[in-house]
């Protein structure tokens, strides 16, 4: 029936005029990862799914969301992380909650209350996904951030900080990044303590040289003096106390196990005695991973992290529980790919499904979920209603057999078969469409 014309609305002369509502934004610090920066993102998720399967982790998802007192607790009341970056908020039910700055604290949260004690030892167990961090936004820095990482429960030998060494770098070897280890000994908490009167006692003689930031981390939080970019400190550092000069012996002796391990490994490390880390968990053992890249930027910040955290369960209320484990920051770790043009898997298809018409078009659904389920790589444009603009995109993705299906093939039970390579077609009865395609695409491969 047709549509009874309208009349056209008389516009008033005094209807409010609407004004269009302004674009919304990203939050500052975020960003979308789209589907043209998904090619590296599935090189690195690839990456690490096939290094920790083969290394014998498994995986774990912990939630974004955990109670505040983990992170204040696990990370370190006077961290960076949690005095100045932690998304906390209240919920409506008054819990105090963060959305995770790292995973490790979760983890060992999960561990302790999973009863994972009571499975054999070790616990080795890998994560991918999203931390948040309200740091400052900037090149290579963001607040939701990215980290695959892998931790290793229960087991406090030297081989296992070696063997995260060594994994971490490797993925980055493997995803075509050159990469230097750093690597220090932070020794037991006592020693530590140790460490530190001496190196308050020796930044204190000089405070008038020191930053108003740096003096306030002198009261607080001396250790991450050895962190400031400041010039007066870098010069100051030279003659400042070093750590392996304060450390027990055992913590030295297990120190010099990882290096030993490291050397047969040929993994390349560099000691940098002032290497602390910015969380409260570490014991013995901590490392971060620089690309060797000419964006400077990049060069100064590290790709990857970790260490050994043996008193990290205790705090959270756990028993006694050697750990050790490693973070890669994959958003930094992403701009070196693309600043190498790295190589990227293709979505490669075989088969391209092309339709004629309302009828073929529910025919060509049909089989293109025949395709799919019996395994072979294929395409539609169902949404397209030209041939020429199917066969264009069939070409693109390098069909090589495009099956078409129009109002005629409909009627008489067929399809035509179109070899893109010699651009031969035939008709078949669309019953054998899958058999015929099984059949031809290896004679096509073997040409
Ligand atoms: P982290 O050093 O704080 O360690 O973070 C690991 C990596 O995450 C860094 O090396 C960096 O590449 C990346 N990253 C950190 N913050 C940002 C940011 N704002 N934007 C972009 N990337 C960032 C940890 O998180 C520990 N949980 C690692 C660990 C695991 N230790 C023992 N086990």
């Amino acid at each position: 029936m047709p549509l009874k014309k309208q009349a056209k609305p008389v516009k008033k002369p005094d209807a409010p005029v609407k004004k269009a509502p302004a674009p919304i934004n990203l939050v500052r610090g975020m960003k979308d990862i789209l589907p043209a920066d998904q090619p590296v993102w599935d090189l690195m998720r690839d990456k690490a799914r096939e290094l920790s399967q083969a290394y014998g982790f498994e995986r774990i998802d912990t939630p974004f969301l955990e109670e505040t007192g983990l992170f204040v607790r696990g990370v370190g009341k006077l961290t960076d992380i949690v005095e100045k970056e932690l998304y906390s908020f209240e919920t409506l039910g008054g819990e105090h909650v963060s959305l995770r700055p790292e995973n490790t604290a979760s983890i060992v949260r999960s561990y302790i209350q999973h009863g994972m004690l009571n499975l054999p030892q070790p616990i080795k167990l890998w994560y991918l996904g999203p931390m948040f961090r309200y740091d400052r936004p900037q090149h290579g820095r963001y607040r939701q951030l990215h980290q695959f990482g892998c931790e290793i429960l229960g087991e406090g030998g030297a081989v296992v900080d070696a063997q995260l060494v060594f994994i971490s770098w490797l993925f980055l070897k493997e995803l075509g990044i050159e990469a230097t280890v750093q690597i220090n000994s932070i020794g037991t908490p006592e020693s530590r303590a140790n460490y530190r009167n001496a190196l308050v006692a020796y930044f204190r003689t000089r405070r008038n040289k020191l930053s108003e930031d740096d003096k306030k981390r002198l009261v607080k939080n001396p250790l991450r003096i050895l962190d400031s970019k400041d010039p007066a400190v870098q010069e100051l550092k030279a003659e400042a106390p070093q750590i392996v000069d304060w450390l027990d012996e055992d913590s030295k002796a297990h120190f010099m196990r990882v290096l030993e391990f490291l050397d047969e490994l040929r993994v390349p490390y560099e000691l940098n005695p002032y290497l602390v880390r910015g969380l409260d968990y570490y014991t013995r053992t901590v490392f971060e991973l620089y690309a060797n890249t000419t964006d400077n930027d990049l060069a100064q910040a590290a790709v990857g992290g970790g260490g050994r955290y043996d008193g990290l369960s205790e705090v959270l209320g756990g028993r006694p529980l050697p750990g050790a484990g490693f973070a890669m920051g994959l958003d930094r770790i992403a701009s070196l790919l693309k600043e190498s043009n790295a190589p990227v898997k293709s979505e490669k298809i075989d088969v391209f499904v092309a339709q004629l018409g309302d009828q073929g078009r529910k025919r060509a659904f049909s089989i293109f979920e025949e395709l799919r389920k019996s395994g072979i790589p294929a395409a539609e444009a169902f949404a397209k209603d030209s041939i020429k603009a199917q066969m264009e995109i069939a070409n693109k993705r390098g069909a090589k057999l495009v099956v078409i299906i129009g109002q005629k093939e409909v009627l008489d039970g067929t399809a035509v078969l179109r070899d893109m390579d010699s651009g031969t077609q035939e008709i078949i009865d669309v019953r054998k469409v899958i058999h015929e395609i099984h059949k031809k695409l290896p004679q096509i491969e073997a040409h």
